[in-house]
């Protein structure tokens, strides 16, 4: 008899799957996110092996010194070795929309810091093309509105996100509607807008390895 596995079922998988790749000596970076939620949880089978932990967020910070782990700051780490995190799409390629969280700029900021950036997510972030997901961008608060009008120069349609501030006392745009054929090329013309601080296009900076846990186990996807 077949057996669905739920959602969250794959992202323990995938989590479990992440472990691996965890060496001796680690310096480490967390990402913020529920599937990285359950890597979090599994850290300290594994607390030997990690020298130190940089976080993405307030909320994973918070978590990791639940589970025992003291969290440094990254200014004293230099460069990492590896850095962890999820993805709310990722294609084969291995770029990827972040920010559904809105830690999308501490995230960045750790992944281009690290030697190594595995994503790790469930199968259903898999996609051929970039864009479905309104893409998170983080702006500084005066110049929202006139982000969102150059948004509408490239036919995406700007959401304010209500109620929401990032860890970096921000605010966040969610860009419905965009069909992103280039990715790095977007990331880089978006980069450019006064107000921007963080496009959550990660193509620049891809990942090196896409772990995607499915109904068969987990897949590693690295960039063709
Ligand atoms: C947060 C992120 C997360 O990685 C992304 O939202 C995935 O989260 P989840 O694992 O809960 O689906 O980019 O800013």
């Amino acid at each position: 008899r077949l057996i669905m596995m739920d959602q969250n079922e794959k992202k323990l998988n995938v989590a479990k799957a992440a472990i691996h790749y965890i060496h001796n000596d680690c310096l480490l970076g967390m990402g913020t996110g529920s599937t990285i939620n359950f890597l979090i949880d599994l850290l300290p089978e594994i607390k030997n092996k990690i020298t130190a932990v940089a976080s993405s967020s307030v909320q994973t910070e918070n978590l990791l010194k639940k589970n025992g782990f003291e969290v440094r700051p990254l200014n004293q780490l230099g460069m990492l070795d590896l850095y962890i995190d999820g993805a709310d799409e990722a294609t084969g390629n291995l770029h990827l929309i972040k920010g559904g969280g809105g830690a999308l700029t501490r995230e960045k900021i750790l992944a281009e810091n690290s030697n190594k950036f595995i994503c790790i997510a469930d199968e259903t972030k898999l996609v051929k093309r970039l864009g479905n997901f309104p893409l998170p961008i983080e702006v500084i608060p005066m110049a929202r509105s006139f982000v969102s009008r150059e948004i509408i120069k490239y036919q995406g349609k700007p959401v304010y996100r209500e109620n929401f501030k990032t860890d970096n006392g921000n605010e966040i745009i969610d860009i419905y509607n965009l069909d992103i054929i280039d990715p790095i090329k977007l990331e880089n013309e978006l980069n450019q807008i006064p107000g921007v601080v963080t496009v959550g296009i990660f193509a620049r900076r891809r990942a090196d390895v896409l772990l995607i846990a499915d109904e068969q186990g987990v897949e590693e996807i690295y960039p063709q």
